[in-house]
């Protein structure tokens, strides 16, 4: 877990306050799958994105890119990047946006990596836009950026298709092409899901020197809390649509709040060889999306301390320690 740093808090590189998404032929039809999303990503700082399989992690990240998918909608709420409302930038800044400031990779790099073209070609057009760079320094620099992710004999990658990489070099091309603008932001939505442990730890910490490189700012999204105290600095934990807690990501490792959050630490593995019969933690309960509830906190049907309380809570982040918030109000309740 990585200590965290004692800066002067300035202003957020980037900034959500209460994101709403919802499906629906209609805007003003839709239903809401995004519920009530906050969020702060310091300059400089790798924030976690953390939650179950449908909790909204990937709709957010889509959001901050205006990359909905089709039929989704922002409902409400507010998405500031350096200050700029994302939501209100018009067609030339928003391209501008997309290919110079944020950089994205995927849990599958085969969605974004065209599989009939080589992987110089792809490189080449995504620097050439977003560097305007002419045709050979654009070559130049992708062979330049394969190396720094450490892909041995990168000129001869050029010529490669992807199937014909493995899954971790394909993440690092995936990697070299998000980093080429040197953006502020780089979003990365699952992106050693699909890799076996070594590969997964190399990318890790790949992505964590490249930061340090550049000097920019990480959205880590993972539904591995290990994955998150490994690498980030802050977190946020997502269920059902909404964030139920947030902070320093010690702090809440140390000291989670939410039942949602204590369930998920509990969840994770540990280092140790498990012993023979040993389970990993699961969390009790139906899984998300298969009860109906009344309103309150979407965690009750599986929370060990739900009250009738529960059914009225606001779902508002409240205060628990420094820069620490959590969506339950029953302080206490659930030690
Ligand atoms: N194209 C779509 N059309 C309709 N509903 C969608 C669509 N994409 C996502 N959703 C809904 O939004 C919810 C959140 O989806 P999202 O992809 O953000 O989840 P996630 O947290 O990234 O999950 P995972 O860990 O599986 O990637 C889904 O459960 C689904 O109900
Ligand atoms: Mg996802």
């Amino acid at each position: 877990m990585r200590r965290v740093a004692d800066d002067t808090r300035g202003a957020p590189l980037l900034e959500i306050a209460d994101l709403r998404i919802g499906f629906g032929d209609k805007q003003r039809e839709a239903v809401a799958v995004v519920r009530g999303v906050s969020l702060r990503l310091e300059r400089g700082r790798i924030l976690g994105l953390v939650g179950e399989s449908g909790s909204g992690k990937s709709l957010t990240c889509r959001a901050i890119m205006r990359l909905l998918p089709e039929a989704g909608h922002v409902l409400s709420g507010r998405i500031s990047f350096d200050g700029r409302n994302v939501l209100e930038l018009d067609r030339p800044d928003l391209l501008a946006f997309r290919s110079t400031e944020v950089g994205m990779i995927f849990q599958d790099p085969f969605s974004s990596l065209n599989p009939t073209r080589r992987i110089g070609s792809q490189m080449v057009e995504a620097l050439r836009l977003a560097l305007r760079l002419p045709d050979r320094g654009a070559t130049k620099r992708a062979i330049e950026l394969l190396a720094e992710v450490d892909i041995p004999d990168p000129a001869a990658k050029l010529r490669m298709y992807p199937h014909e990489l493995s899954g971790g070099m394909r993440q690092r091309v995936m990697l070299a092409i998000a980093m080429g603008a040197k953006p502020r932001l780089l979003i990365a939505d699952e992106p050693t899901t699909a890799l076996d442990t070594t590969t997964q730890a190399q990318i890790l910490q790949l992505l964590r020197r490249v930061k340090d490189d550049t000097e920019s700012s990480i959205l880590l999204v993972s539904h591995d809390f290990g994955v998150i105290a490994e690498m980030c600095d802050d977190v946020a934990v997502m269920y059902d649509g909404y964030v139920v807690e947030s902070g320093p990501v010690e702090e809440v490792y140390l000291r989670p709040q939410h039942p949602y959050t204590r369930a998920l630490i509990a969840a994770v593995p540990t280092l140790t060889v498990p012993e023979r019969g040993y389970r990993r933690p699961t969390i009790p309960g139906p899984p998300l999306g298969t009860t109906r509830y009344d309103g309150g906190c979407p965690f009750t049907p599986r929370c060990a301390f739900a009250r009738p309380e529960c059914r009225n809570v606001s779902m508002t982040l409240l205060p628990v320690g420094p820069a620490h918030t959590s969506a339950c109000p029953f302080e206490g309740s659930h030690r």
